[in-house]
């Protein structure tokens, strides 16, 4: 089981970092298999999973072409110092101005970096872009965001993928589920984490029934071993796609917390849920771990019971 957990360069909304730790225990993964993450997002449970072989996928042509141009090395860990240094400057001294003059340049020229600026000075960490595919999520107002020591964070996370990029056989794809699904086979492991319905809007991210029922179909087409992270309950309501559309699936869940906003009194609960089409206690690593805290549940039982 993974205890410490490698944050990546990019945040994005929905990011799993804090559920990694429980896929790690139920996930069927070996040296042998190739990892496929279709909606890869910020990339945090396959960098952090996946073994010598995967592909990572997703709609959002620039997260994708921030760990291309890191993994090829046209931008290095030192070019993103040099760069965020640079223009974080500039913000502390021109303050939103200098937000919205880069948000302009990266919406004319897709530079990464300026990608990457944005992503780590706008409103809340958030990847949004409007019909034309600009991105539009207003400024975070933290004029001195870029501070010596955010700064290092940042280029920490990016030299952790220089490290880690020569050992392994990884790619990055711009592409739809389907396309990735459809080069998965018997050897691939697929983990997917699409938007969940109803909860995000955004050009690249939307989702509805039709992409549930079609995602179904296309993993279990696949042949592969898959796991699905999707939203169980909250106090307000439940996900009835789990109990219809993903009826065959195993099912483990664990507790999140949320905020919106800042306000500590808009916390909210989630339990969230992960789904699979195979039964978690064969996995390998599990066999041996029979105190295992974690509750599992076979939906199809559940629902006839
Ligand atoms: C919930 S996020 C994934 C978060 C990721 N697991 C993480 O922890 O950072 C969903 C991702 O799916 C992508 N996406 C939305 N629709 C897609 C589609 N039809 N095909 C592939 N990717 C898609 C979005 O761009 C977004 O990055």
């Amino acid at each position: 089981m993974i205890d410490k957990v490698y944050v990546p360069p990019i945040k994005i909304q929905g990011i799993k970092t804090k559920i990694v730790p429980l896929i790690s225990e139920v996930a069927w993964v070996d040296d042998n298999i190739t990892w496929i993450e279709p909606f890869m997002g910020s990339g945090v449970v396959g960098l952090n999973l996946a073994p010598k072989h995967a592909v990572f996928a997703d709609t959002n042509p620039h997260t994708i072409a921030l760990y291309n141009a890191i993994q090829s090395g046209k931008i290095t860990s030192y070019d993103v110092r040099e760069f965020l240094e640079k223009e974080g400057k500039k913000l502390e001294e021109k303050d939103e101005k200098h937000y919205y003059y880069i948000r302009d340049r990266f919406n004319e020229e897709h530079n990464p970096l300026d990608f990457l600026f944005l992503n780590r000075s706008c409103f809340n960490g958030m990847i949004r872009f409007n019909r034309n595919y600009q991105f539009n999520v207003p400024y975070g107002h933290k004029p001195k965001r870029f501070a010596k020591a955010y700064v290092t964070k940042i280029v920490n996370q990016v030299k952790r993928l220089e490290d880690i990029f020569p050992d392994v056989d990884w790619k990055f794809k711009c592409q739809s589920f389907e396309q990735t699904i459809s080069e998965a086979d018997t050897q691939s492991f697929i983990y997917c984490d699409p938007p969940y319905i109803g909860r995000h809007v955004d050009y690249y991210d939307s989702w509805d029934e039709n992409h549930e029922v079609r995602l179904h179909d296309v993993l279990v087409d696949s042949g592969a071993h898959f796991m699905l992270s999707t939203w169980d309950k909250n106090k307000y309501r439940k996900n009835e796609y789990i109990d219809t559309v993903w009826k065959e699936c195993w099912k483990v869940n664990q507790e999140h917390f949320y905020h919106v906003g800042a306000k500590e009194s808009n916390r909210n609960s989630m339990l969230e849920a992960l789904l699979m089409n195979y039964n978690p206690q064969n996995v390998p690593a599990m066999k041996k771990n029979e105190e295992s805290y974690i509750q599992m549940s076979f939906l199809d039982e559940v629902a006839n019971a």
